[in-house]
């Protein structure tokens, strides 16, 4: 009996195997942890057990979702990101990456290459070689200010190449693509006929005000593939519900592989997402605030230290500089768990360009994050 080449060679996620090595220890501070210390809010706990408990929702569900959960979605999606959908348009997955599975599945095959961050969240590529697609890396470095650069993407793309993937607010810079640049980034992909896959995941977490979905650019999607989630947002991670706004012909193809994968979402927990978009938001600002703050104690706790980092715009994670110690990523992010008591993600994590540098999660609480720069500033 035998497995595939490809099955045997898959590569790993960098980003667990710290969670790991940090896993038992006693007095740790987490900062490499990559999802909200906040609890799912209770209206949306309670819409899940009164769907299972009281009205016996159980059973499975349409496979792009339920029509409710669809067009609560689709309304959002057109007031948050200005991109116009009906229902139709908008499949509901399990979490953000099955969505950018099945879509990057709809789009990549052995003869195909597609444009990828680096550094980005390592699933993209590990998705793109699970389809014998080749990942062909584009830099985000301090040169650019860690945004895609128009006339180094021209010279990656070759004949084979079908899209490239875009994340805004990054995981893990948290740098953001405005306007400006949304708008050349689009005309850079008609230029060459390319799907823009854009992981919006973070879309609730901007601090910039300068955020904006590239699917907007075009009223309604045709070459833009919008992909959203309530894990990072809503503080759902466990709950496993995202959701993508597509072209009408990408439809079919994309629920040919949810049908076979994950046949629907988990049912209460599509009941769960319908109750967080259509409850109250004013809480999400509040979890905004206190990344914000999180962020802003972090760089001014660092300001004048032998670290720097990038001021992020948006999402949860600051990208720490600690070249000026001398040692490689992951040689300091053990050093600094096992020594120092502080888990954190070493940049390689997110491919090649994280060489000497750390992701440090701000979704912890104030005081830890406080003693865990307590700790980081004393080595
Ligand atoms: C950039 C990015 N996209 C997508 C996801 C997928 O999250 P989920 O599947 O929980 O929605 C993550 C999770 O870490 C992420 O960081």
């Amino acid at each position: 009996m035998r497995l595939t080449e490809a099955a045997l060679n898959r590569p790993q996620s960098g980003v667990r195997k710290m969670m790991e090595l940090a896993w038992g220890r006693e007095d740790v501070v987490h900062l490499e942890v990559g999802e909200p210390g906040f609890e799912t809010a209770p209206h949306v706990v309670a819409a899940a057990h009164h769907a299972a408990a009281v009205d016996h929702r159980t059973r499975y569900s349409p496979t792009p979702g339920l029509p409710e959960l669809r067009e609560a979605l689709a309304e959002k999606i057109g007031k948050v990101n200005g991109i116009e959908v009906d229902g139709g348009q908008v499949l509901v997955t399990n979490g953000g990456a099955n969505a950018l599975f099945a879509v990057l599945g709809s789009m990549l095959d052995q003869s195909t290459s597609v444009l990828l961050p680096n550094p980005g969240w390592s699933n993209f590529t590990m998705m793109t070689r699970a389809f014998g697609a080749t990942p062909v890396s584009y830099d985000l470095d301090a040169s650019n200010r860690y945004l895609p650069d128009l006339d180094q993407l021209a010279s990656l793309v070759r004949p084979d190449t079908r899209a490239i993937v875009l994340n805004s607010p990054s995981n893990p810079l948290g740098s953001v693509i405005d306007r400006a640049l949304a708008e050349r980034l689009f005309e850079f992909a008609a230029a060459h006929d390319l799907w823009i896959v854009s992981d919006e995941c973070y879309d609730g977490v901007d601090f910039s005000g300068e955020f904006v979905s590239i699917g907007s650019l075009e009223g309604t999607p045709e070459r833009v593939v919008s992909v959203y989630s309530f894990s990072k947002v809503y503080a759902m991670t466990g709950w496993r519900v995202g959701y993508v706004a597509v072209p009408h012909e990408v439809v079919t193809p994309v629920l040919g592989l949810l049908q076979p994968s994950v046949m629907c979402v988990n049912t209460p927990a599509q009941y769960a997402a319908l109750a967080a978009i259509e409850g109250p938001q004013e809480y999400l600002d509040d979890w905004r605030e206190q990344y914000r703050r999180h962020r802003d104690l972090v760089l001014a706790r660092i300001d004048g230290s032998r670290y720097s980092a990038l001021r992020p715009d948006g999402g949860f994670y600051v990208w720490l500089d600690v070249r000026d110690f001398g040692k490689s990523s992951e040689e300091f992010a053990t050093s600094l768990l096992l020594d120092h008591g502080v888990a954190t993600t070493p940049g390689t994590a997110f491919g090649t360009n994280g060489e000497g540098f750390l992701r440090l999660s701000l979704a912890t609480a104030y005081d830890d994050l406080r003693l865990g720069l307590d700790r980081l500033l004393a080595v």
